[in-house]
């Protein structure tokens, strides 16, 4: 079957968490946002989970970085997340929904209505992220790249559909909170996939580490 490219990008505490116990998650410094807007220029779309709509309503779109805004992906199994998110009400035509047959009608009809693109992929709770990543094929998206938030990216790393996962570790702990991938977890070394260190640099902020690794399918 055929899947895009699939880049993880998050940006971490020294303790591998992504925002606070009470869902902070500020961490970037600004070579650092420079260096997620390339890859959202160089990527054919963008793609989050509900968790990070709800919680920080992003546009996804490019601002520190000059190109073409990627489609957007919002991974919302319930449909949670609001019609009148940023993702729904700036450029609707350009964000896919994948969802399950347990998201509500009405919120479904309603994100048709702005000319959000709704595709049912399963009957749920859980879309199975291969069906997810074959449709996005399908549907001709070849590079995406993935912002979190903790719970999407275990969904992704856990069935094995990631091929590459960018992290920065930036100078903080927050000791709880939501960790980079955060789901039921896995057992040994063993049962997780293997990374490949392929570089890593220090930030030209002088307090950050960039580490890009290919994962080893
Ligand atoms: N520092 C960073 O780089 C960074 C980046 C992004 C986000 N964040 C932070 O991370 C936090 C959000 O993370 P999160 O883990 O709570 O949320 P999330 O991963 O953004 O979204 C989780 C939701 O996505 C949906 N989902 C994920 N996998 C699914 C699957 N296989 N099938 C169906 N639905 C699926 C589910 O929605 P339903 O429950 O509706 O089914 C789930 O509740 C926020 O605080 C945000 O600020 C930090």
């Amino acid at each position: 079957m055929n899947v895009p490219y699939i880049t993880i990008f998050s940006t971490m505490t020294v303790d591998g968490r992504i925002a606070s116990y009470v869902g902070y998650s500020k961490l970037s410094c600004k070579y650092d946002l420079l260096r997620l807007h390339r890859l959202r220029a160089e990527s054919d779309a963008v793609m989050v989970g509900a968790g990070t709509v709800i919680a920080d309503n992003p546009s996804l779109r490019l601002k520190y970085f000059n190109g073409k805004d990627p489609d957007r992906i919002i991974v919302d199994g319930l449909l949670r997340s609001s019609v009148n998110s940023r993702v729904y009400t700036e450029n609707p035509q350009k964000t896919v929904v994948m969802t399950t047959g347990l998201a509500p009608e009405a919120a479904i009809g309603a994100l048709m209505a702005r000319g959000v693109r709704v595709v049912v992929a399963g009957t749920g709770p859980q879309i199975d992220m291969k069906v997810l990543a074959g449709r996005l094929w399908e549907m001709g998206y070849r590079k995406v790249m993935v912002e979190g938030g903790g719970r999407l990216n275990w969904s992704l790393i856990s069935s094995g559909m990631v091929d590459e996962v960018r992290i920065t570790v930036s100078p903080y702990i927050f000791g709880a909170g939501r960790s980079i991938f955060d789901g039921e977890g896995f057992r040994t070394t063993l049962d997780g996939p293997a990374l490949k260190l392929k570089s890593s640099q220090i930030c030209e902020c002088g307090n950050e580490i960039h580490a890009i690794y290919s994962v080893n399918h």
